[in-house]
């Protein structure tokens, strides 16, 4: 995504698919956003009226003209084959995309005067977590090759921040959910629960659902994104609400919200599942004066609304077959 910044951007922000939308005053106060994407999984109809669109993948040369033309002063990179099992299956796609893909782009942002790369990195590059709450300073161990390259990308934004100018923020997301989330990811489990149970589906849990995530809401991913373009210049932060909430816990919840009582089928644990992960604010806090607002039955309760009235179902969601291998499909997250 890129943006260039006006004077104020309004604090208004949602999710639509694959594609952040921002919300903001409009070019009459200055602010003009421009999104990139090659729409391997996001989607046209979730773009923002206001903002111009270019349909690109981050790889080609001709991103180069597009940064050009546009002029951004803000880049949010959120653009990546985000699928820990694509990430698994073909890593060298995963390379070119969140690493060849990466390059090209800090190349078109230092060659048209980029201020500042925010990036879309994730609480895969921690691996198995040594000590809870996770914080900025754990080790960064990750268990598969998409966390490998968000990682890279990291020490690339610090490369290129000492060695071009090009300021940069990453924010490592915990489990984002939220409205227009596609279904068909497995650690879009939010997404896929309410999708199942909407189409009378039975879901799986894996394991035994006692596996614990940091459930967080896109608004306030929106809202992260926002405070790091004009904060948190070249750091990193854990972007999660510091609450872990099991599987299990996650289904009730939404079978409450949905009025449903539907037994969950059972699986077996999925090779690297991780027990627990969830991320402590603090430095997010100091720095970017971030917090998280959306409680998650406030945050859930909007999902299910949301799909409910059937704007989020595109396409019907199998019962059990929560991973696909093509690189067009989401696979797990971290
Ligand atoms: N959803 C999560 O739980 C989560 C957690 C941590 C980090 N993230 C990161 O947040 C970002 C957004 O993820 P999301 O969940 O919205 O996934 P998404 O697949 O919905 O969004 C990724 C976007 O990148 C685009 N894209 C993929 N390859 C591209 C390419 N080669 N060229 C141009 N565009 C390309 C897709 O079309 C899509 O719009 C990703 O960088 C992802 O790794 C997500």
């Amino acid at each position: 995504m890129v943006c260039r910044w006006g004077a104020e951007l309004e604090d208004s922000c949602d999710r639509r698919g694959g594609i952040y939308r921002l919300t903001y005053r409009g070019p009459a106060e200055g602010h003009d956003v421009s999104v990139v994407d090659n729409l391997v999984t996001g989607k046209i109809a979730n773009l923002a009226k206001q903002a111009r669109f270019h349909q690109i993948d981050i790889r080609a040369p001709g991103l180069r003209d597009v940064l050009a033309a546009e002029g951004p002063e803000v880049v949010f990179h959120e653009a990546a084959q985000m699928s820990v099992k694509v990430s698994t299956d073909r890593p060298i796609y995963d390379a070119e995309v969140n690493v060849l893909g990466l390059l090209n782009l800090l190349e078109a942002c230092t060659a048209s005067g980029v201020r500042k790369v925010v990036f879309a990195s994730s609480g895969a590059t921690y691996g198995n977590p040594l000590y809870l709450p996770i914080d900025e300073v754990h080790p960064q161990l990750p268990g598969a090759p998409y966390g490998i390259t968000k990682m890279v990308t990291e020490h690339y934004l610090r490369y290129y921040a000492q060695d071009r100018g090009l300021q940069y923020t990453s924010l490592r997301y915990g489990n984002v959910y939220g409205p227009r989330q596609d279904a068909r990811g497995e650690a879009g489990a939010v997404a896929i629960f309410i999708t199942q149970l909407l189409q009378r589906g039975v879901p799986t849990i894996h394991w035994d659902g006692e596996q614990v995530r940091d459930y967080i809401h896109v608004r306030d991913i929106a809202h992260a994104n926002l405070a790091a373009a004009t904060a948190g210049d070249n750091c990193c932060y854990c972007i999660g609400t510091g609450v872990g909430t099991s599987v299990n816990q996650l289904y009730a919840l939404l079978t409450e919200l949905l009025e449903v009582q539907v037994e969950p089928q059972r699986s077996a644990r999925r090779a690297g599942d991780l027990r627990a992960a969830y991320f402590n604010n603090a430095r997010a806090e100091h720095d970017l004066g971030w917090s998280p607002h959306v409680a998650l039955r406030d945050g859930l309760e909007e999902t299910v609304d949301a799909f409910r009235r059937g704007l989020e179902v595109t396409h019907p969601v199998a019962g059990a077959a929560l991973v696909s291998a093509e690189p067009g499909d989401h696979g797990r997250r971290a």
